[in-house]
């Protein structure tokens, strides 16, 4: 069990590694080093147990059943919203709407929230697909005008190209909080504060940030944020769309039917219903409530851990490789070497090895390292960068249950690869 030593700064990361039955394993007699958390987390027993007491006993459906088992799954799930809300310190438990993943959260808002006609969407090339691809397509829906800020070639924006971006003819702003391939922190406070002078709403892909790093969207002021539970120890097939509660009062339903109704009558001949306020306005159907209870036990185990510590611990393990890595012949590494505006992770191509996937593919088959290789869903920047999709790019993610035999057996596996490469 992970201690709550978090807030003092004295966490037990030994202890935390044991919370995750997954790294009890070892492959042909290793022991597993896994460094695709950007991707998905692995999930702590904690979080396992809270998912298995809703199987095992009480699997009913939240809301609707007024039988025992019915009450208690209606109670944890709404707990769970209330331990994810006190996670993002949401002003209402209402703002915080359960998704499928961070995709849904982001094209809900698409789809969904109001824009003037006429009006400017504005994204970035640094965007993750799911946060650009909603809003190109609403944009070309509506005939609104998409506007694309460039990033930095190491993965940063300045000020002054959002200054010179919004204008007040912009409606929203679509941007990553901390990008998954450059890992790179955007000033989200100072960009949502020039969105809100110019009159624009601002919605932030947390999908890489919330995991990582302490995430407070009443401080931030942001309009709308997409999170991805399966990146922070959660279950796969959930997300949660934060959404300040005016603007989810007054956006467009996505879906219609059960649970999002409080009255439909049958009137002459007409079926005439009345919908229920947010979060039940945007949940249609029966839930995951498996899913739910497992976001907030996530979103509780990393609290109780502390976000400012497992920023502390990532950044620590970042500095390591970013250091060594950086000193290997034939590496590139993509996005800013300023730990401090960073999220644990680098993304990096070799001159020397035909394609990420070879590097990917050697590390685990050599020494059970597991990393992404590909083009992380977000093509644009490589192209921006010059990187051909195809040869792609290699990305280590480094997560609160990493530890420095992680870091060195990654580090002593691309020696040996850029060696055998020469
Ligand atoms: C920055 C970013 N945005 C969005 C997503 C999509 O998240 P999900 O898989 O939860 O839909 C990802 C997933 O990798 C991501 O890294």
């Amino acid at each position: 069990m992970a201690t709550g030593k978090g807030l003092i700064g004295m966490v037990d990361w030994t202890k935390i590694r044991n919370d995750f039955p997954a790294l009890e394993r070892t492959i042909n007699g290793r022991p597993v080093v896994y460094l695709d958390s950007a991707c998905m987390a692995l999930k702590p027993r904690q979080v396992l147990n809270a998912m298995n007491e809703y199987y095992e006993q009480y699997p009913a459906c939240g809301g609707r059943s007024i039988h025992r088992f019915g009450e208690e799954a209606s109670n944890a799930y709404t707990a769970a919203r209330g331990k994810f809300a006190k996670f993002l310190n949401a002003a209402n438990e209402e703002e915080c709407i359960w998704t499928r993943n961070a995709t849904e959260s982001l094209n809900i808002v698409a789809s969904s929230v109001k824009l003037q006609e006429g009006s400017k969407i504005i994204t970035t090339s640094l965007e993750h697909h799911s946060g650009s691809l909603p809003f190109v397509e609403r944009a070309r829906r509506d005939n609104l005008v998409i506007e694309i800020v460039k990033a930095q070639s190491d993965g940063t924006f300045d000020l002054e190209q959002w200054k010179e971006a919004i204008d007040g003819n912009t409606s929203l702003v679509s941007i990553v909080h901390s990008s998954n391939v450059t890992g790179t922190i955007a000033p989200m406070k100072e960009i949502v504060e020039i969105a809100h002078d110019r009159g624009a709403l601002v919605m932030c892909d947390d999908a890489q940030y919330a995991p990582h790093h302490p995430l407070d969207v009443q401080e931030i002021d942001v309009d709308f944020s997409a999170i991805s539970v399966h990146k922070m120890c959660g279950p796969t097939g959930m997300g949660v769309l934060y959404g300040k509660l005016e603007h989810l009062e007054s956006m467009n339903m996505c879906f219609y039917g059960g649970d999002t109704v409080s009255d439909v009558r049958y009137e002459n001949g007409k079926i005439l219903p009345e919908y229920l306020p947010p979060p039940e306005k945007f949940e249609a159907g029966l839930q995951n409530y498996a899913g739910a209870i497992g976001a907030g036990a996530a979103a509780e185990y990393l609290q109780a851990i502390g976000m400012h510590e497992i920023e502390k611990h990532e950044r620590s393990l970042l500095e390591v490789v970013l250091k060594r890595l950086s000193d290997m012949e034939h590496v590139n590494i993509l996005g800013t070497d300023d730990i401090n505006i960073k999220t644990g992770l680098v993304t990096f191509h070799v001159d020397t090895v035909p394609s990420a996937h070879d590097v990917a593919t050697f590390l685990n088959k050599e020494l059970n390292v597991m990393v992404r290789s590909g083009w992380h869903c977000v093509g644009p920047f490589h192209y921006q960068m010059g990187i051909d999709p195809k040869k792609g790019t290699v990305r280590a993610s480094f997560y609160l249950y990493n530890n420095r035999a992680d870091v060195d057996t990654f580090l002593s596996g691309m020696e040996a690869l850029i060696e055998a490469s020469k």
